[in-house]
């Protein structure tokens, strides 16, 4: 297994523009992190049930549920963050009211629950981080085994929102600013604030070779810097192999392959040659072609943001789980998860 290139991150938040593959890399990446015997905790904040779809499970409670194995021994589990759960918890956490008590069912009668969760988009944002940073300092002991790091987990990976908002998102301490000045909501948000931006957290970029998905990754991570969040790693997803050398492809962009050498090539593959399949043929390679050197200037592009970068093949068919632990064990081979230092 390579050295991983983020060996103290113990947050990894996923995000990218959407349909990208957001919650396919982080349920990958949290199986890489896993393997091997650590324990591995995903989540998602958008209420989409994307993780259970992803693990073939039923829609998950709020409530960590163990949803697969890793190679080596390591587990991975789930949790669906919902606003109005996080809420009931916080307020669990901070003031002992039960979830089910007098209290909280008077707070969600007079809507003083639903106005926090819809009403109110930053505290929504303070509840839905905060639950997931409790989760990464959560200490080991109480709930299950004790672990060698010391902690309930040995990582948290967040399937979180598009790219478009995801430095709001996590920029909550900006956002809480207008509504608390001084109290346990402030405080709350700054402890929150203070693991997002610390060197245990990173986020990390997926994208397409597509011309809007890298756009998005360059102006994502831009965002991300300036407001002194940590940009993690890109992950180039769906990425297709070049069928042509790259002579040819050059030439089948040009309009200059050799239709001689094709057909000759088709003959000697024992296949009928006749001028209008070679037309065909010419044509695809073209748009190949062309294909191939917008994804190259994605590249290039991608290579200038000078950040860790990581390639997932196109998989046939959409992922299943097989293909999960395909994607996950190229994840630890390039290094965006693996053996850190000492575990
Ligand atoms: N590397 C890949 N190869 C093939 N299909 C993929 C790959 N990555 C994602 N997909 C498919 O693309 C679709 C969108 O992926 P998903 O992870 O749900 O995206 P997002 O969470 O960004 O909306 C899903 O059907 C998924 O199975
Ligand atoms: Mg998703």
């Amino acid at each position: 297994m390579a050295v991983s290139d983020f060996p103290d991150v113990r947050l990894h938040v996923v995000t990218g523009k959407g349909g990208t593959g957001k919650t396919t890399v982080a349920a990958s990446l949290a199986l890489a992190l896993a393997s091997g015997g650590k324990r591995v905790l995903l989540t998602e904040v958008e209420g989409r049930q994307g993780i259970a779809q992803m693990f073939d499970t039923p829609p998950l409670p709020y409530e960590e549920r163990k949803v697969a194995v890793a190679p080596g021994g390591g587990e991975v589990y789930a949790l669906s963050i919902d606003p109005e759960m996080a809420m009931l918890d916080y307020l669990h956490m901070f003031y002992k009211l039960s979830a089910n008590g007098v209290a909280a069912r008077t707070l969600r009668r007079i809507g003083a629950i639903e106005f926090a969760t819809t009403v109110a988009p930053g505290l929504r944002d303070v509840l839905l981080t905060g639950k997931v940073k409790e989760a990464v300092v959560r200490p080991a002991g109480g709930r299950g085994r004790a672990r060698p790091s010391g902690y309930a987990y040995d990582a948290v990976v967040l399937d979180g929102p598009p790219t478009g908002r995801i430095t709001r998102f996590l920029n909550i301490s900006s956002e809480i600013g207008g509504l608390a000045k001084v109290g346990p909501l402030k405080t709350q948000s700054d402890g929150v604030m203070e693991v997002l931006r610390s060197p245990q957290t990173a986020v990390h970029i997926v994208t397409l070779l597509e011309e809007m998905p890298v756009q998005e990754t360059i102006d994502g991570a831009a965002e991300l810097a300036a407001a002194g969040l940590p940009v993690g790693g890109v992950v180039v997803n769906a990425v297709r192999p070049a069928l042509l050398h790259p002579a040819d492809l050059l030439a089948a962009e040009a309009g200059t392959l050799d239709r001689g050498a094709l057909t000759a090539g088709l003959e000697k593959a024992g296949l009928d040659a006749p001028d209008e399949l070679v037309g065909m043929l010419v044509a695809e390679a073209g748009d190949h072609a062309v294909r191939m050197a917008l994804e190259e200037r994605g590249r290039d592009a991608l290579a200038d943001l000078e950040l860790p970068s990581y390639e997932l093949p196109q998989l046939s068919d959409s992922v299943d789980l097989a293909g999960l632990y395909e994607l996950a064990a190229l994840l630890s081979a390039q290094g965006l998860a693996g053996a850190g230092e000492a575990a």
